[in-house]
């Protein structure tokens, strides 16, 4: 019976010892991680060593990090003849497809980061930046190997700056959460009824007037509800919006902007009223929901006046995809309006959903032309998908299951578990006012982005997920922070690491340790998980990994 006893004990022991010997603080989880005996002990004279001139971004990137969250500047060298303590960076020739695989090799002397493209190196220095990080402030690093690469293609995070208005420095910090979590996708929501935030050279007055509501409401919209009776407003000027677009490009991330059609359009046409159904004057709204006043679907001016913002949209952002919204548009104007009615006879449509393909479809001719693909909210489906789309599911997952039977690509962010302005604890008494739901920690990190019921050939249209941040109740940015980290965290993980690679519990292990880096980051994250009971501190597997 002791014998018995004595194994059982042993079991979950030998098990323990096992997992947390290759594990390290590092999220999201690499692909493989093997950690060796001894570590590299950084010091003023390590310098980085970048052979190739075509990572000079990255090597310049590392050392204003280093810089930045640890307070030491290296120099960079080029020589190929190494010697000292280096950290170096190299292109290789890797047996893989892509460019975002990377290797780091961690002796007690060097720490070698390899990758095939100047991505995999970038996202193999976010794990050694987190390795860091990791040890308060000896900045001692256990030698290990790890072979990483994600595992989807569209790690997504989004963020709505119409409800209210971040600066650039503030997105700028997004974004630098963003890379730090291995996150390659942007979504920038610069439109909606509430405020026009970009500023368009052929239209002045969308920023003019549509970027300032005279107003808002104050708390939940209701007929009783009290306005705070102050101006709000803010925008990008086109030069904001470059420097944004080359942050992110350092960063390897590339911004899928989003110009809202053909609802959730008020501020715009509050500038530019004759682009509505009933071309009356409107304002920006001052509360939250869904506006009648869209786009007239059957005055070709729309089109004209759409497709000159979209140009200078393509000229501003480099990458393949633009976001033309697609959400949420009422039809009630389109039943009442002669142009729009007229439109759906001399077109052949059925209805008012087919006129919104019709709109959709027209757009991404338009936008094909310009060498852009669009991507919208699933609606698009309705009434027939315009032939190249690409659809974000946000009402559950069965726009997303519906578009990859179609052969569409498809990007997953359901509400449930993707929208990071829903509440995160159950006691909503001690959370700041949020829209509703309740999405914690665990659920964001259980989620499985592609869905079971698609066949092997359709699985393949799933580009990956999203999380979603509306700010109808997020005032500030600090707020923000709360909201997105650590649930991002999570999703980096759902995101990146393999499937069968997923462990919970090891990852709030591992997140705990990351409070420390977050807080030298000054990010006002969300602390709950901090009382998550685990089996093992971090630093207990660290120093065991050091000795
Ligand atoms: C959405 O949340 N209306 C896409
Ligand atoms: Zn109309």
């Amino acid at each position: 019976m002791k014998k018995i006893l004595f194994l059982l004990f042993l079991i979950p022991a030998a098990c323990f010892s096992q997992r947390s010997k290759n594990m390290l603080p590092v999220i999201p989880q690499p692909y493989e991680v093997s950690v060796d005996s001894g570590s590299f002990q950084f010091t003023d004279s390590t310098v980085i060593v970048i052979p190739q001139f075509i990572i000079e971004g990255e090597g310049k990137y590392l050392q204003s990090r280093l810089e930045n969250l640890f307070g030491k500047k290296l120099r960079i060298e080029n020589a190929t003849l190494l010697k000292g303590k280096y950290i170096l960076l190299q292109q290789v020739d890797m047996d893989v497809k892509t460019g975002d695989y990377y290797r780091l090799n961690i002796t007690d002397s060097s720490i070698n980061i390899y990758g095939k493209g100047n991505e995999g190196i970038f996202w193999g220095i976010q794990t050694l930046l987190q390795l860091l990080g990791a040890n308060d402030s000896s900045l001692k690093i256990p030698c290990c190997r790890i072979y990483d690469y994600p595992r989807y293609s569209w790690r997504g995070m989004h963020l709505d700056v119409c409800r209210h208005f971040f600066t650039k420095e503030e997105v700028k910090k997004y974004l630098d959460l963003l890379a730090f979590y291995k996150f390659n996708i942007f979504h920038w929501h610069l439109t909606d009824d509430q405020g026009w935030r970009i500023e368009i050279k052929k239209y002045p007055l969308l920023t003019q007037i549509g970027s300032v509501r005279k107003e808002t409401v104050i708390g939940k919209p209701s007929d009783t509800a009290k306005y705070d009776g102050k101006p709000y407003g803010g925008f990008y000027n086109q030069d904001d919006i470059k420097e944004i677009v080359a942050y992110a490009q350092e960063r390897h991330i590339t911004i899928v902007p989003e110009i809202e059609m053909p609802g959730h359009a008020l501020a715009a046409l509050s500038a530019y009223p004759q682009f509505s159904c009933c071309m009356e004057p409107l304002e920006p709204a001052t509360t939250w929901g869904v506006f009648d006043d869209v786009y007239c679907a059957g005055n070709d001016s729309t089109f004209e006046f759409l497709e000159n913002i979209l140009s200078e949209v393509c000229e501003l952002f480099p990458g393949k995809y633009i976001h033309i919204g697609g959400d949420e548009c009422p039809k009630d104007r389109w039943m009442l309006c002669e142009k729009c009615q007229r439109r759906i006879k001399t077109e052949n449509l059925k209805d008012e959903h087919e006129l919104q393909s019709y709109f959709i479809g027209r757009i991404e001719k338009f936008l094909n032309s310009k060498g852009k693909q669009i991507i919208g909210w699933d609606e698009i489906l309705e009434g027939g998908l315009a032939p190249n789309a690409a659809v974000m599911s946000w009402r559950g997952t069965d726009g997303g299951i519906e578009a990859a039977k179609q052969k569409h690509y498809v990007v997953m962010s359901p509400g449930k578990p993707c929208y990071f302005d829903h509440y995160q604890s159950k006691n909503k008494k001690s959370e700041p006012l949020a829209i509703g739901g309740y999405n914690p920690l665990d659920s964001v990190y259980l989620y499985e982005p592609t869905p079971s019921q698609l066949k092997e050939d359709e699985k393949n249209y799933i580009l990956g997920a999203q999380g979603n941040v509306w700010t109808e109740y997020i005032t500030d940015f600090s707020h923000v922070e709360y909201m997105s980290v650590p649930r991002m965290c999570a999703l980096a993980e759902v995101l990146w690491t393999p499937a069968a690679k997923k462990d919970f519990k090891n990852f709030i292990v591992r997140l705990k340790n990351h409070s420390k880096l977050l807080d030298r980051m000054n990010v006002n994250y969300a602390k709950h998980f901090l009382k998550i009971r685990t089996l093992w501190r971090h630093e207990e597997v660290l120093s065991n990994g050091l000795r």
